[in-house]
């Protein structure tokens, strides 16, 4: 019968989804300095438009719609060479890359590819806040598994073996890892006793920090089905020309790609335009890249040597990423710890944002403009300092 009631199925049906009090505290606060962003164009790393124009320009003298399910041949060839120049070199087939408009579609695709409602899949305990809502919208549950923040945020593996049942369909791991900066450096034993689909998020694997490389997830378990996803939204600092991708070794490949190809034909999401652009924006973006990870390698440096004057703050050098998760001693409640940041005029996110519950954390941001950075760690030090 029809009713006039509010929906109460679907998406987030249900759900409150009023501001939380940190959320208002920061609507109201005009002016502080907002050490949470991840947006490389707010804060000067702008990809240099001349190459932009230059790649463009072919393909507005021959444009023509030729949508292909998998995505542009010579842009997956580009992807390809990618891989080959990563530590340890990997092979992979053209034909085994999707291009997709982002990694979190690519991540969606994958969920509707490897999971029924009522599955579920393995996701690290404090991760970027992403999965939740994915999974809700793909009806899967998520079972999360620990990391260990004494063994510098590595996978317990134990926890891994434990959390699986017979509806897990993959496990996802995020290598370098957001926020914790973990970089997987090792095969891991249990994924190989699992023997399930990995989705492998390398969104931030150029940016090395501790460690001089990121090894492509598929050099190190070459016999289970990996995905390994990447884009050049963090790559390039391009989030605004939506386009990522889903590059698949061979076990993947052959038990999955062909219904992928299916799947990404359905949307065709990754705009040709782009696609065109890619091999170029690879040959071409080396002095800006080369750029981008120097000024946030001393950005790290900064504020690692900063914090480290902190009596209550800890934080370990990260793998890699942009990121530093600090712990903090002294205060049990992480809401009220950053509303009283942000009260002396300055914004991190709290560890709860990313699903840590053990302890006191707050996340920043070193993607941020060096000197406005520089004076928000002050104003952290200052009111964590007793
Ligand atoms: C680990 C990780 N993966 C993926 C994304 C999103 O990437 P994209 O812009 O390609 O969807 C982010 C965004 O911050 C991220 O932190």
């Amino acid at each position: 019968m029809p009713s006039s009631a509010p929906a109460a199925a679907g998406f987030l049906a249900g759900a409150d989804l009023s501001a939380n009090a940190i959320e208002c505290a920061r609507r109201a606060s005009p002016g502080y300095l907002d050490l949470t962003s991840s947006n490389p164009t707010h804060h000067g790393l702008i990809f240099p438009p001349q190459v932009l124009r230059t790649a463009a320009e072919p393909y507005w003298a021959t444009r023509r719609y030729d949508p292909e399910p998998r995505g542009l041949p010579a842009a997956r060839e580009a992807i390809t060479r990618h891989y080959l120049g990563r530590i340890p070199p990997l092979h992979l087939q053209p034909d085994h890359v999707v291009i997709t408009a982002s990694t979190s579609e690519a991540y969606s695709l994958l969920f509707t590819l490897l999971a029924d409602p009522g599955d579920n899949l393995l996701a690290p305990d404090v991760t970027y806040p992403l999965f939740e809502h994915l999974a809700a919208a793909h009806h899967v549950a998520l079972r999360t598994y620990r990391l260990d923040e004494s063994r510098g945020w590595q996978i317990d593996e134990a926890s891994l073996l434990a959390r699986a049942d017979s509806h897990t369909r993959a496990v996802l791991i995020v290598s370098p890892h957001n926020p914790t900066g973990m970089i997987v450096q090792r095969p891991i034993v249990a994924l190989d006793q699992l023997g399930l689909p990995v989705i492998c998020d390398e969104v931030f694997a150029d940016f090395t920090y501790r460690v001089p490389h990121t090894p492509p997830f598929a050099a190190l378990h070459p016999s289970l089905p990996v995905f390994m996803l990447n884009g050049i939204s963090k790559m390039f600092a391009l989030p605004d020309l939506k386009l990522g991708w889903i590059a698949m070794n061979a076990p993947a490949a052959a038990t999955f790609g062909a219904r992928l190809e299916i799947l990404n034909d359905l949307y065709l999401g990754a705009n040709s335009l782009t696609q065109a652009m890619l091999p170029a924006l690879f040959a071409n973006s080396l002095e800006f890249t080369a750029v981008m990870h120097q000024r946030i390698r001393a950005s790290l440096d900064m504020a690692l040597a900063m914090l480290a004057g902190c009596p209550t703050l800890r934080v370990r050098p990260p793998d890699g990423g942009y990121y530093l998760f600090a712990r903090v001693q002294g205060w049990d409640d992480e809401e009220a710890l950053v509303l009283h940041l942000l009260a002396r005029g300055v914004l991190v996110h709290p560890g709860f944002f990313y699903g840590c519950e053990d302890g006191t954390h707050i996340m920043i941001s070193c993607l941020i403009a060096p000197q406005t950075l520089e004076r928000g760690l002050e104003i952290i030090i200052e009111a964590l300092t007793p």
